[in-house]
């Protein structure tokens, strides 16, 4: 039997002011889960909350997720929910607070569980007996709201773990424009790259199917369109909406047909100079594009689709759109050192190589070619072997 899944949340809701259908849940008890100020600055929080009490729910908030979320925090999100018993719980804001949120709710159904216990794929007990889960997110970008993915950070051990579970697949995922609305540009820019690398990377991806394919295109499409405008003009809810909706599109092919060598090299430079994740992506797409076209047809399926000639320098052109540099020689968010670069080369790209991501990448790598990817990356050369 050549069995294949394809599995998304139940529900997604979308549209301009959908955080209202809160008011429409069943149940007793709520906790809201969130990061640091955004949402509570911008008022969605305590419209969150106020749509919640509507539905006659009594509700608590947990906030002060960080970004890229600690065990620590789990534990202690996990420890509110087994004082208060919700029988709802809501995560609203970035990918971390939804990926923190998703862990916490398995050490609240399972208060004996420890980390090390879901960390091994498809360890991860039976969920929703004590409670149903909704995500909303605020930016366009991890796509949390629809993955079976958690990314925590054990900070003593300083590694970042991927849990890997449909069990954490979100029961509802809101959609609401209004929230990535007040992302800064520069935010909007890498998340939003970070969505096309999703898109490219599951439908070139050794598991695409015809159901991520579908899902893959319209994703693509829609961030070359939208996000140059969602860059310039925050406010224009038509592109945060088509960004929204394309982050979530991406996020169900991915979670199902799974990623490449753009996330495992991106993953690895995040590790070592802090550079963003989105940013990262955004930078080695085009270097992967030329390196993946060798061997699979579907970058040319892809521009044939488009009606353009090189997908490579059409990311490229984007790139420049958002004021995302052509190469790391160029970031100036964190300190892209040169001596440095060439000093963790060897093992970043033997750690990048043994990513999980690169066993599904159309091109047969090695750790000498990542090596050469890197560079080509950092020092902005073309790749054409
Ligand atoms: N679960 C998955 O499938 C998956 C996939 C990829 C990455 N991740 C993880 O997700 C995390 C990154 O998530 P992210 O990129 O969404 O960023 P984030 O949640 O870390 O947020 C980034 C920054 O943007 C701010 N912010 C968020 N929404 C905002 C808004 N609407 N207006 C203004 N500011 C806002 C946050 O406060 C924060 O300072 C990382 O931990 C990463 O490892 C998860
Ligand atoms: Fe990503």
């Amino acid at each position: 039997m050549d069995l294949k899944w394809f599995r998304v949340p139940k529900d997604i809701v979308f549209g301009k002011g959908t955080l209202e259908y809160l008011s429409t849940l069943k149940g007793k008890k709520a906790i809201l889960v969130t990061g640091g100020r955004s949402m509570k600055r911008f008022g969605f929080l305590d419209q969150a909350k106020a749509y919640l009490e509507k539905a006659g729910m009594e509700v608590t908030i947990f906030d002060g997720v960080e970004p890229n979320p600690s065990v620590e925090t789990v534990e202690k999100g996990a420890k509110a929910m087994q004082d208060f018993e919700p029988d709802w719980i809501v995560a609203i804001g970035g990918g971390s607070a939804l990926d923190a949120a998703k862990i916490m709710w398995a050490f609240y159904e399972y208060p004996e569980l420890k980390f090390e216990d879901i960390i091994e794929p498809g360890s991860m007990p039976t969920l929703r007996k004590k409670a149903k889960f909704v995500a909303i997110p605020s930016t366009s970008g991890t796509a949390s709201e629809i993955t079976a993915f958690s990314v925590i950070t054990d900070t003593k051990a300083h590694i970042k773990y991927p849990i890997v579970s449909y069990e954490i697949t979100p029961d509802v995922a809101i959609l609401d424009p209004e929230l990535p609305a007040k992302m800064p540009p520069h935010i909007t820019a890498n998340t939003g790259m970070d969505v096309l690398a999703h898109a490219i990377e599951a439908w070139v991806s050794t598991t695409a199917s015809n159901y991520t394919d579908a899902l893959a295109l319209r994703a693509i499409q829609l961030v070359f369109e939208h996000l140059p405008i969602a860059v310039a003009n925050g406010e224009d809810l038509d592109a945060r909406e088509a960004m929204h909706d394309a982050s979530t599109l991406a996020g169900m092919a991915f979670t199902n047909a799974s990623l490449g060598l753009v996330h495992s090299l991106a993953h690895k430079i995040g590790g070592e100079f802090g550079v963003t994740h989105g940013l990262a992506n955004a930078i080695l797409m085009p270097y992967i594009i030329q390196y993946n076209r060798k061997a699979t047809d579907k970058v040319a399926e892809l521009e044939k689709i488009l009606g353009i000639n090189d997908l490579a320098a059409a990311v490229k052109e984007l790139n420049k759109k958002v004021n995302v540099p052509l190469r790391f020689k160029d970031v100036t968010e964190v300190e892209m050192d040169e001596k440095k670069f060439e000093e963790v080369l060897e093992r970043m790209s033997k750690n990048a190589f043994d990513d999980p991501c690169t066993l599904t990448n159309p091109r047969q790598s090695s750790a000498e070619d990542v090596a050469k990817i890197y560079k080509a990356a950092f020092y902005g050369e073309d790749i054409n072997w």
